[in-house]
């Protein structure tokens, strides 16, 4: 035993430890590329989810003409609307995000990935404020 006093030093030397998904949003160290990585994840998994409650909502067609209408007039909701929008925001930022970690895995762009992930990411909020503007005025 060394006898020495632990300093901030050293504890700003120990590897941080993310528990569970909280962890996905813990800030400690985190910089852009991190956030990055956890709303990839977020969305990725949002995609998933959404695509069995669209192969459940099809299913709906099985059912009838009638089942279909009353879903319909749901979905044009302003709540169903807005959570268009959200569907959308995941789609844009998870597939130009995953085209930036894919260009980088593949040894391109390494130097200029940060300008990359701006540049992308500013391509997809114009293209999310085009739909939210198709989706909400008529
Ligand atoms: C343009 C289309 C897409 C592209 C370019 C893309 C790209 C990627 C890439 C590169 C990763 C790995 C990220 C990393 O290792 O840091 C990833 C992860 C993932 N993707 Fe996609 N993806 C696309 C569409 C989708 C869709 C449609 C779904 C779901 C239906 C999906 C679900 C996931 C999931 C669940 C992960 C794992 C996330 C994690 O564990 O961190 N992706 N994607």
């Amino acid at each position: 035993m060394s006898g020495r006093v632990a300093t901030g030093a050293d504890r700003a030397d120990r590897p941080i430890r993310r528990r569970g998904v909280v962890g996905w949003f813990d800030p400690r160290g985190r910089r852009l590329g991190g956030w990055a990585f956890a709303l990839n994840r977020l969305t990725g998994l949002g995609l998933v989810a959404y695509l069995y409650l669209h192969l459940g909502i099809l299913s709906l067609l099985a059912a009838g003409p009638g089942s279909w209408d009353a879903f319909v007039d749901v979905a044009l909701s302003p709540l169903v609307l807005g959570l268009d929008v959200v569907l959308i925001f995941g789609m844009l930022f998870h597939g130009l995000n995953g085209i930036r970690v894919s260009l980088v895995g593949l040894g391109y762009v390494t130097d200029r990935h940060r300008a990359l992930f701006v540049a992308l990411m500013v391509f997809g909020a114009l293209v999310l404020a085009v739909a939210a503007l198709r989706i909400f005025v008529k």
